[in-house]
C-alpha cells in the first residue's frame, strides 16, 4: 500500500485525477471503476476540469460502478446512477453505452450479478476508485464472517444506514443494495482509495495496521500489489 497524505480534499482530488488522466491518455479505452459517496467528488470535479481544459477525452473509456441501491428508481435523486451522472458523466464526453451499473431493480438479482461480473471479467478494470465506510466497508461489502467473491445482494448494516440516511429526506433509505464483491474489486489492476475526515480514522487504522479479516473488509487491500491510499490529515490521524 502506498499512502499519500494531503492537507485537504481538493488537493487529493487533483492528485487522483492526475493519475486517472495519465492512465486514460496512455490507454484511451481504459476501464475505470467508479465509486459514490462524498469522498470521490473532488476527484470528479478535477476530472471535469481536465476535460474542459482539453487535457483528456473520456470518449473511449468503459466504466463500472461499484454498487447500487435496491428498490430505488434509477431516476431517484439518491440512486448511484443519478449521482454519477450529476457529479461526472453529464459533464464529460463519456459514451453512455459504455457506462455500466448494477441494476438494483432487477427482477432476478442473482442473474443481474452474474451479468455484471461476466462483463467485468471480459473488460478487466484498469483503475478502481474506492471510498471506505466508517465500518471499513468497500463498495457495500459490509463487515462479515467471510470475504465476498462476485457481485451480490447485501443487507446494509445499521452503521451504513445511519451514515447514508442523511441524504434521504423524502423516501426512506433502502436497506438493501447490489454491490461488486471483494474478489471482483481485488481483480482490478490498480486500486485508488480516498478517505477524508475523522469519522474514517478507525477504519483507516484497522485497514492498514490490523489483521486481514472480513470483519474489516478494507483490510483485504493489504494483499493487493498496486494500491494507493489518499488521506487527509484527519483520516490519517491514527497512523
Ligand atoms: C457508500 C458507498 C461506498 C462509499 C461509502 C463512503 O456506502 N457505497 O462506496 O465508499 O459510502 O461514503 P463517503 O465518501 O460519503 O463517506
Amino acid at each position: 500500500m502506498i499512502i499519500h497524505i494531503f492537507d485537504n480534499a481538493e488537493q487529493i482530488g487533483k492528485a487522483i485525477a492526475d493519475m486517472i488522466v495519465e492512465q486514460v491518455n496512455e490507454k484511451p479505452d481504459s476501464v475505470l471503476g467508479f465509486a459514490t459517496g462524498a469522498s470521490p467528488v473532488p476527484t470528479y470535479k478535477s476530472l471535469i476540469n481536465a476535460y474542459n481544459e482539453g487535457r483528456v477525452s473520456f470518449k473511449d473509456i468503459t466504466t463500472f460502478n461499484l454498487d447500487e441501491y435496491c428498490d430505488l428508481p434509477k431516476s431517484d435523486k439518491n440512486s448511484y446512477y443519478t449521482f454519477m451522472h450529476e457529479n461526472l458523466f453529464d459533464h464529460i464526453d463519456v459514451n453512455e453505452e459504455k457506462v455500466n451499473f448494477l441494476n438494483g431493480n432487477a427482477e432476478d438479482p442473482e442473474k443481474e450479478c452474474v451479468r455484471y461480473d461476466s462483463l467485468i471479467d471480459e473488460k478487466k478494470i484498469d483503475i478502481q476508485i474506492l471510498g471506505v465506510g466508517r465500518n471499513a466497508h468497500i463498495g457495500f461489502n459490509e463487515p462479515s464472517d467471510k470475504f465476498t467473491k462476485g457481485s451480490f445482494r447485501v443487507a446494509l448494516t445499521d452503521s451504513t444506514i445511519d451514515a447514508n440516511s442523511i441524504y434521504f429526506d423524502e423516501n426512506p433509505m433502502p436497506h438493501f443494495a447490489l454491490t461488486m464483491g471483494t474478489v471482483s474489486i481485488m481483480r482490478s489492476k490498480k486500486i485508488i482509495m480516498v478517505a477524508t475526515g475523522s469519522s474514517k480514522q478507525d477504519a483507516i487504522f484497522n485497514m492498514v495496521n490490523g489483521d486481514i479479516t472480513p470483519e474489516c473488509p478494507a483490510s483485504v487491500l493489504q494483499l493487493h500489489p498496486d494500491v494507493h491510499i489518499f488521506l487527509d490529515k484527519d483520516a490519517a490521524a491514527r497512523l
